[in-house]
């Protein structure tokens, strides 16, 4: 079986990209389950309802969240209707949503984990400890777990792979925009890429506006961001599974 995993989607730019582009991939790489980030799928922060449909009719499985779950609160009202879109695991129990699913998919139960971390970004609830109480609760359900761990530090990212290292399938992480090219596989059979990148504007910073982002640099002053415009890059990786071990990861960035 083999998994595409998107990173975040970003604006209407990167949404043209899936809702174009995917179902060739799909046919080109022999797909079976996409998961999405789509955190910023709506014009850079959160995702409206028609969007995620819209990625959901175009091929994705799975979307997941982070920082700017909810951003647009009709996101927390599609997770409360049963959509197949998943927040952090580590907000706190009262929000909209579940910070995982499980889906099947030839026969074979997949789990999807979504968590939050904690460096350099807002205060929220230890996502170690979340994720690793759902993979205690789920294991004898699912045949394979993946984790999107949407954190800023190359270094949370490392650890919590560590950490799940022989616990779960996958443990890649999302939200700095930026692929690393650090794919492998743990020593436990635990697949580990600290993040798989964005799917949006080529010639962006991060997916805004580029001369935008440079003056704010130069000047200090906030103006306003937008996004930028133009082609898009779609990165990701694929895992080969077998059984309900991983084979192999490997990156992809199409342009
Ligand atoms: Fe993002
Ligand atoms: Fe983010």
């Amino acid at each position: 079986m083999k998994i595409l995993c998107i990173g975040d989607i970003v604006g209407t730019p990167g949404c043209e990209m899936v809702y174009t582009q995917l179902k060739y991939i799909v046919n080109d790489y022999g797909i079976d389950f996409v998961i999405a980030n789509g955190e910023n799928a709506a014009t850079g922060n959160g995702i409206t309802a028609e969007k995620a449909e819209k990625l959901v009719d175009s091929g994705i499985d799975v979307i997941t969240l982070g920082n700017h779950a909810f951003a647009k609160a009709e996101a927390g009202e599609l997770m409360s209707n049963g959509f197949p879109m998943i927040r952090p695991i580590n907000f706190p129990t009262k929000t909209l949503g579940s910070g995982f699913i499980l889906k099947e998919c030839q026969g074979k139960k997949i789990a999807v984990i979504n968590a939050l971390g904690r460096v350099y970004m807002n205060p929220i609830d230890s996502p170690f400890e979340a994720v690793s109480k759902c993979v205690d609760d789920i294991k004898d359900k699912a045949d394979i777990i993946v984790v999107d761990f949407h954190a800023e530090a190359t270094s949370e990212k490392a650890a919590m792979a560590w950490y799940l290292d022989g616990r779960v399938s996958v443990v890649f992480g999302t939200h700095t925009h930026v692929q690393t090219a650090d794919e492998r596989l743990l020593p436990n059979g635990t697949a580990f890429i600290t993040d798989i990148g964005m799917t949006g504007p080529y010639n962006s910073i991060l997916g805004v506006d580029k001369d935008i982002a440079v003056t704010r640099f130069l000047t200090l002053m906030n103006k306003r961001y937008e996004l930028a415009k133009g082609n898009s890059v779609l990165n990701g990786i694929i895992l080969d599974v077998e059984g309900v071990n991983v084979k192999s990861i490997k990156r992809l960035s199409l342009c």
